[in-house]
């Protein structure tokens, strides 16, 4: 199996899950299969990333970048972005990673 360009990690603890992490994760699981990405975009659910207030949060790896307050039109321009080795640097994010 070819390793995965892109792992995408949204939490789904307690705070993310209260302002809609689980239809987040089920849209984000949704545009990497409409758009064939499966094989090159890996999606996973997280317990709590520590960064609460701002959820739905969502971490990008391999480059750890945590996105704030995600939106699901966002997804297209995040993923985008990180398939570039880019970040989507007007959309509130922070690295995870030194
Ligand atoms: S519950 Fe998502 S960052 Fe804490």
């Amino acid at each position: 199996m070819a390793p995965y360009k892109l792992h995408v990690i949204v939490c789904d603890d307690s705070d993310c899950s209260a302002k809609g992490s689980q239809q987040l994760y089920d849209d984000l699981k949704q545009f990497v299969k409409d758009r064939d990405l499966k094989k090159v975009v890996k999606v996973s659910k997280s317990t709590c990333l520590d960064d609460c207030k701002m959820g739905p949060n969502v971490l990008f790896y391999p480059k750890g970048i945590i996105y704030n307050s995600v939106k699901a039109e966002n997804l297209e321009t995040i993923i985008e972005a990180h398939l570039r080795h880019k970040v989507a640097s007007k959309l509130t994010h922070h690295r995870m990673l030194k």
